[in-house]
């Protein structure tokens, strides 16, 4: 992960990355983070990627090793995936599938998804984030358990100290005690 500035951002000197910077410690919650150390060191800001690389507002490249954050395994900067994109921001930015809609980029992913998934994995789910996906699987499961007339089955297993997402079923499952959905219990 890189490394935060040693500069404070208070004491502005006008540019337009002491702005940001000032604007996102003062009103930007980030995650796994801890907001008084923001505060003492500002973080490094990242403006452009190209392939591999990234380069922050002070003009220093890295090695993005981290690949954002293990998702940008195609790499940065790629004009195919920015047309794909444009054209389809023209065309339809967004609707639902929920009641009996469907889209083509949707029909078509989940298609292809299909085609390569291992055997007997012939539908897919799509949600936004590894989190959600997690939650929806312990909801999925569940359910197909109750549905099975075995709604007792309800445990799930998983490894000591593994990371499974940030959202409450999903951080339940590893017992990272910085993510633990114990430490939010919801009472029912
Ligand atoms: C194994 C694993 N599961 C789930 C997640 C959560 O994914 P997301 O950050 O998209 O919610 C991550 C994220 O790093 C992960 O590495």
């Amino acid at each position: 992960m890189p490394e935060a500035h040693d500069t404070p951002t208070e004491g502005a000197d006008g540019s337009p990355e002491a702005r940001w910077l000032a604007g996102d410690v003062q009103h930007h919650l980030h995650p796994f983070t801890d907001p008084e150390d923001l505060r003492r060191r500002a973080p490094r800001m990242i403006v452009r990627g190209e392939g591999v690389r990234i380069w922050d507002a002070r003009g220093h490249e890295m090695l993005d090793a981290m690949s954002g954050l293990w998702c940008v395994n195609l790499g940065y900067g790629r004009a195919d995936l920015v047309e794909a994109a444009r054209e389809q921001m023209q065309r339809l930015p967004y609707y639902n599938t929920f009641f009996q809609t469907t889209t083509q980029p949707a029909a078509e992913l989940a298609t292809e998804l299909a085609a390569i998934a291992p055997a007997g994995m012939r539908q897919v789910f799509f949600t936004e984030s590894g989190s959600s996906a997690n939650d929806t699987m312990v909801r999925m499961v569940r359910r197909y358990w109750d549905l099975m007339g075995q709604p007792r089955r309800k445990m799930l297993i998983s490894r000591r100290n593994a990371y499974h997402g940030s959202t409450l079923a999903a951080a339940s499952l590893g017992g990272i005690v910085a993510a633990d959905a114990k430490l939010t219990h919801l009472p029912k």
